[in-house]
């Protein structure tokens, strides 16, 4: 059984998506221990309140040093024993306390074709640049933004009349595809990575 924590900041569409995925089987032998936030008013807590899954709070703004508040993070995990944390709308850079703690055991979802548009509003970015085709990009997260090996990519087109709420939304839609399949990929044990590399068995 892989032990999951999701962190989340905001609406957690994301971390639903995955527990509702567990709940049908899609993704095997894994459970979501604990969603992690660092936003008390993060709306994904109620659905987590809901489901019983326990929740960890540590409100970032009371941290002016992020390495002491990802510390915090790690001693506050540790009595789950997780093997796996998702990254999932949590809009924090993680520092290498946290990485080091959990070394390649760190995946994030992120809504652009990485390395493209990094960072925050990527698909902002994404039609502002004019591309014909963004997506989303699950990943390993090190020490860079956004920057890991690349697990696995969605692609979506880029209509004319594309707005960055309408794009969004088809990459959302991708995004909860996209993360449980990285996920059973990990739990099943077919990712293997090598460097910058990411292969799948089978
Ligand atoms: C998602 O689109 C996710 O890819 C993005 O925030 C949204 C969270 O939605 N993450 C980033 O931009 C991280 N750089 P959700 O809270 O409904 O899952």
């Amino acid at each position: 059984m892989t032990r999951i924590a999701v962190f989340i900041s905001g609406r957690g569409s994301n971390f639903m998506a995955l527990h509702e995925n567990i709940k049908k089987g899609i993704i095997k032998d894994a459970e979501i221990s604990v969603v992690f936030s660092n936003k008390e008013d993060a709306k994904g807590l109620d659905y987590a309140k809901k489901e019983n899954i326990e929740v960890i709070v540590i409100p970032s703004k009371d941290y002016n040093n992020r390495q002491e508040y990802d510390k915090k993070i790690v001693e506050a995990l540790k009595p789950y024993n997780i093997d796996l944390i998702c990254l999932a709308g949590y809009m924090r850079i993680v520092t290498h306390e946290l990485i080091k703690a959990y070394e390649n055991k760190i995946i994030n979802i992120h809504p652009a074709l990485l390395p493209s548009f990094k960072g925050l509003h990527a698909q902002k970015q994404a039609l502002e640049y004019g591309v014909k085709y963004s997506g989303c990009t699950v990943h390993f997260v090190d020490d860079g933004m956004d920057s890991g090996a690349i697990i696995l990519q969605k692609i979506v087109e880029v209509y004319d009349d594309d707005t960055e709420d309408t794009l969004s939304e088809r990459i959302l839609k991708q995004e909860h595809i996209a993360y449980s399949e990285a996920v059973s990929l990990i739990t099943s044990g077919k990712v293997v990575i090598n460097g910058r590399k990411v292969s799948i068995k089978g």
